[in-house]
């Protein structure tokens, strides 16, 4: 469970996220939507711990991150998988070794999963090709397995679609749908595209000008969701 207590953001004199209070259950996925510049990404930046707020906390599964040693707040960032509008993937190694980098950083290997999650993006015939070769929605599943190398419990994603054509739009939401039904993390999606918000995610939180407006439950969504995840579905209509 991610907890938001009145945390807010200052650049010097910029105010880019005024205090929020917010609680995303585990297996949530939530829709953060709001125009250029009204701090979403600030947020998930924060979540993420690559920011430090200025005022408030953030609470993951009730440990305060702020109060964390190094190595807990290491163990709590691994459970952060993220993905990015440009996928910034590494253009002079592999697809295989894109995916196998976050595990590599950490002096790990996995060689079995990495094939598994590339056969489950459905890249395996790729897995030798280097990104230049690769179509946008092809570079972001590689963005994707390698977000889910790590075994994730968190999944964000930031603008992941809004590099990409309706197409690929389409196979990504499809592919996070069944990223969610395989693995069940807790998904935050960042974006300024209402439609694509719309077919993902059960519950969506509005920003404006740093300001949180309020949620919004996707019971649209949810019904489709039933045939996937009948107690995720239960849950969220109590919420
Ligand atoms: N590192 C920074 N230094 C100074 N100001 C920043 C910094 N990062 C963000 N801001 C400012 O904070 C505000 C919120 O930015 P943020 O990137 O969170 O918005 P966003 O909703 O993600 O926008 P977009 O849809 O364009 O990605 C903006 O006014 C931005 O200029
Ligand atoms: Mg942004």
């Amino acid at each position: 469970m991610i907890e938001l207590v009145e945390l807010s953001k200052t650049y010097q004199t910029t105010q880019a996220l005024a205090p929020v209070n917010l609680t995303i259950s585990d297996h949530e996925i939530v829709g953060i939507v709001g125009k250029s510049g009204s701090g979403k990404s600030t947020l998930l930046r924060l979540i993420n711990g690559v920011e430090s707020p200025t005022t408030g906390r953030i609470y993951l599964d009730g440990q305060h991150v702020q109060a964390l040693s190094k190595e807990e707040l290491r163990q709590q960032k691994a459970q952060m998988g993220v993905i990015f509008q440009q996928f910034d993937l590494l253009n002079n190694l592999t697809v295989t070794e894109n995916v196998a980098l976050p595990l590599k950083l950490q002096r790990q290997k996995n060689p079995e999963l990495v094939a598994e999650l590339l056969a489950f993006v459905g890249l395996t015939q790729k897995a030798k090709m280097y990104p230049a070769s690769l179509s946008g929605g092809e570079k972001q599943r590689v963005a994707i397995a390698r977000a889910l190398v790590r075994q994730p419990k968190y999944l964000l994603c930031d603008e992941a679609t809004s590099a990409l054509d309706e197409a690929n739009t389409n196979e990504i939401i499809t592919l996070l749908k069944k990223v969610h039904q395989r693995f069940s993390p807790t998904i935050l999606f960042v974006s300024h595209e209402l439609e694509t918000v719309k077919q993902l995610c059960t519950r969506v939180f509005v920003f404006e000008n740093s300001q949180y407006l309020g949620e919004i439950h996707n019971r649209v969504e949810i019904a489709e969701q039933n045939e996937l995840n009948y107690f995720e579905t239960v849950k969220a209509r109590f919420l």
